[in-house]
């Protein structure tokens, strides 16, 4: 193992395959070996938290404005990563407009009341508020940092057939309760409004590659597409060491590609829960045949726009805090080493 400082180039080594990005932490841009490990492995970055809704939207602004369509905002967090971007050649993805959590609960209510049990605001006024705040958010970040951002996850996480019962969507959303289906397509439209031309829009999934979440994402893009109204699937790519189906997952990605769409992966970790020699040598076998598919698939014409780390290095992964128990799920050690599966990432683009 050595220093993730020293090692050969991560996305140099994909350059002609797609970008290769991580989600950043606030704190992880402030400590300059980070920031070398990030530039030198990296040309996309995304934001773990800091472009989500809650981290935006400003309710005494919004008491303040008045106006029961039109929240405020403070992109104070949003321009620090964004400044940060574009003083260091990086590209960035927008995560995220549209999503069921990390959005306040006074988005949603009569009178931007802050309290669960406040009524939800009308249909039409929740999707004016959904319209004004897209076109606050993208035309913020493409007048002050034009070209910096090339794809924007428009709505996250909202087809849920599993979970709810019959249908398509996840309906325990504030999102389907306040507004119904209908807000999916309501922020794709607004999203394309203000788009810069080359940027594409994405919806954002996880479990994307099992059948039966599959095919419910599939008819929901179809449906979309059919008003090109959607550029490219984003395969979140949360997996589990023992049960990685990478067969499910090329069947998946091949299923959206045919829809003419372009593909992301966009949160790519690997739960494993020790770091003893034989899940260090597992986990590099799981990571070496997963980018040997999805090389497989761009070297066959699909067009793959980034794959990215849902974090930098295992000490700032959310696995740990989420599974509540230890998690060495990326291709960097906690103290900035290169792990056997960063080499077998590294070789297999090289093949
Ligand atoms: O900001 C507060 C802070 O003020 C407080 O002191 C601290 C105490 O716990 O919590 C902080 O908020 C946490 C936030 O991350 C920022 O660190 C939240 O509790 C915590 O729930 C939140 O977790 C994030 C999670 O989304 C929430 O939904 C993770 O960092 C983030 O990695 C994760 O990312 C999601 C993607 O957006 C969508 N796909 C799944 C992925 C993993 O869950």
């Amino acid at each position: 193992m050595i220093s993730a400082t020293q090692a050969p180039s991560l996305c140099k080594a994909y350059e002609p395959y797609f970008r290769v990005g991580a989600a950043l932490s606030s704190w992880l841009v402030k400590d300059p070996e980070l920031v070398e490990i990030v530039c030198r492995h990296f040309n996309s970055i995304t934001a773990d938290n800091q472009m989500k809704p809650d981290s935006v939207l400003n309710l005494e602004g919004t008491l303040a404005q008045g106006d029961p369509c039109h929240a405020a905002t403070d992109f104070t967090r949003v321009d620090a990563l964004l400044s940060f971007a574009r003083d260091h050649q990086l590209s960035v993805r927008y995560h995220v407009l549209a999503w069921h959590n990390q959005t306040p609960v006074w988005f949603f209510k009569k009178d931007w009341e802050n309290d669960r049990e406040a009524p939800f605001a009308p249909k039409e006024v929740i999707l004016a508020r959904l319209e004004n705040y897209i076109r606050d958010v993208m035309q913020h970040v493409n007048t002050c940092f034009p070209g910096v951002v090339y794809t924007w996850d428009v709505v996250n996480e909202a087809i849920e057939p599993d979970q709810d019962g019959p249908g398509l969507y996840r309906t325990r959303s504030p999102w389907f309760t306040a507004a119904g289906q209908d807000f999916l397509p309501a922020a794709f439209r607004a999203a394309r409004r203000y788009a810069a031309p080359g940027q594409t829009l994405c919806y954002n999934d996880y479990n994307a590659f099992e059948p039966v979440k599959r095919d419910a994402i599939l008819d929901v893009l179809k449906m979309l597409k059919a008003e090109n109204l959607v550029d490219t699937m984003g395969m979140q790519g949360h997996y589990l060491l023992p049960h990685l189906d990478i067969a499910a997952c090329e069947t998946a990605a091949r299923a959206y590609a045919a829809l003419g769409l372009k593909l992301q992966v966009t949160e790519l970790d690997i739960h494993c829960n020790s770091d003893d020699e034989a899940h260090v040598a597992a986990l590099a076998e799981a990571y070496r045949s997963w980018f040997a598919m999805i090389k497989k698939l761009v070297k066959e014409g699909i067009p793959v726009e980034a794959v990215t780390f849902w974090g930098v290095t295992d000490a700032d992964s959310w696995l740990p805090g989420f599974r509540k128990e230890p998690s060495y799920p990326l291709l960097i050690t906690a103290d900035r080493k290169t792990k056997p599966a960063f080499d077998a990432v590294l070789r297999e683009a090289e093949l």
